[in-house]
């Protein structure tokens, strides 16, 4: 069988850098962006009717995106990012003085964050599980398992995670916690394009970003909501759709907002549809794992042994021992751009400092080869 070709001619990106992180902040095909274009001179040209046709299209909108995720629609609700779909969830579940909300070391910073501020104001307690690096399902659902109890309000856990690209056991943990009662939020941020129907692992609450894999309009996520959580979840703006019954108009409506985002986000879905995802995808990990494997070898170091990776994310371990300081980081990210044109990102578990290397349909191996080679001379 044919390799598929790399495709960046769908995309804007600047071809003087290689771009080896889509996972951060994704990157929107040329498609994609002259519908955005569109919508929006038309919005400009005639704002009232724009505004009034913005419902039934978001309507539609939701059904394609809500197939995409194969779940029901009528659980399925827009918000602008999985910041705030995690956000809404916190702000359903009760929190009673005294509880704990329980996360794992791979949780997302500002999720963390989300976590720490319903637990001060509810007086209640922020748990942290240890799961390392290299944990099989397992491990994890043993981890997890060891500090639920009776006094555990939610699980706050990454389907896929973003300092380790490791994909969570989300059945299992939701299982887990819906036999002791307990309420399960979802950091699905990675999964929309990287798992098959990632929001049907049965937790009560599922967040996660068209935004990034699947190449949408930025500040396009989706929320599915179990089903008896649905009349209790509010979106985080308050406006005219308070009232609705029906929870994804709920959502809908957040105030004078620009819509075209997620008006647009199909056409992102139907890109991938031409790129013959999930092919595609099967072909991109053993793009990202030889790659991964080549920076790996020039550095002196290894791939993280992760037991379950992310399909499109690797991670090479640096070289630089013990900790280093968040400016530090971003100053290398800054230098690497500036000197060898070439976009990566840097996580860092425990002492460790790993470069998380993306692959999207517009990476070729030339552009993990080009790192590799100028790379090591900088360090
Ligand atoms: C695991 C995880 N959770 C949450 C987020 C936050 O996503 P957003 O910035 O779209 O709210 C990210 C973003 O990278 C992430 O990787």
């Amino acid at each position: 069988m044919t390799v598929l070709s790399p495709r960046p001619d769908l995309w804007t990106l600047d071809p003087d850098y290689v771009h080896l992180n889509h996972g951060s902040f994704g990157a929107v095909p040329r498609r994609t962006q002259e519908l955005l274009a569109l919508l929006r001179a038309e919005a400009e040209a005639n704002p009232m009717r724009w505004f009034r046709s913005v419902p039934e299209r978001l309507t539609a909108s939701r059904l394609e995106l809500a197939a995409f995720l194969q779940t029901d629609p009528a659980g399925f609700a827009l918000v602008p990012n999985a910041s705030a779909g995690v956000t809404a969830a916190l702000s359903t579940i009760p929190i009673p003085a005294g509880s704990k909300l329980v996360l794992t070391n791979h949780a997302y910073g500002a999720v963390r964050y989300a976590a720490e501020r319903f637990a001060k104001a509810n007086r209640a307690e922020i748990v942290v599980v240890d799961v390392p690096l290299e944990a099989d399902d397992d491990a994890v659902v043993a981890a997890v398992e060891a500090v639920l109890d009776e006094r555990t309000a939610a699980l706050i856990v990454d389907q896929i995670s973003s300092a380790t690209a490791m994909v969570f056991p989300i059945r299992r943990l939701a299982a887990l916690c819906r036999s002791l009662g307990i309420a399960s939020i979802v950091d699905g941020a990675h999964a929309p394009a990287l798992l098959d129907a990632p929001a049907e692992d049965g937790a009560d609450f599922w967040t996660g970003n068209f935004h990034k894999w699947p190449a949408a309009p930025r500040a396009t996520a989706g929320l599915v909501v179990a089903e008896q959580w649905r009349t209790a979840t509010l979106p985080l703006i308050v406006s005219w759709s308070e009232y609705d019954e029906r929870l994804p108009e709920r959502f809908d409506q957040q105030g004078t907002a620009d819509y075209a985002s997620w008006i647009a986000a199909p056409e992102s879905l139907r890109v991938l549809a031409d790129l013959e995802w999930p092919r595609r995808r099967s072909e991109l990990s053993t793009l990202v794992d030889e790659g991964a494997r080549i920076l790996a070898k020039s550095l002196g170091t290894s791939v993280a042994e992760v037991a379950h990776p992310a399909a499109t994310m690797r991670l090479v371990e640096l070289p630089f021992p013990g900790e280093r300081s968040p400016d530090a980081g971003e100053a290398f990210k800054e230098k690497v751009s500036r000197e060898l044109k070439a976009e990566i990102t840097l996580t860092g578990f425990d002492t460790r400092v790993f470069i998380r290397l993306s692959a999207h349909a517009y990476n070729s191996l030339h552009d993990y080869q080009r790192l590799a080679e100028w790379l090591p001379p900088m360090l």
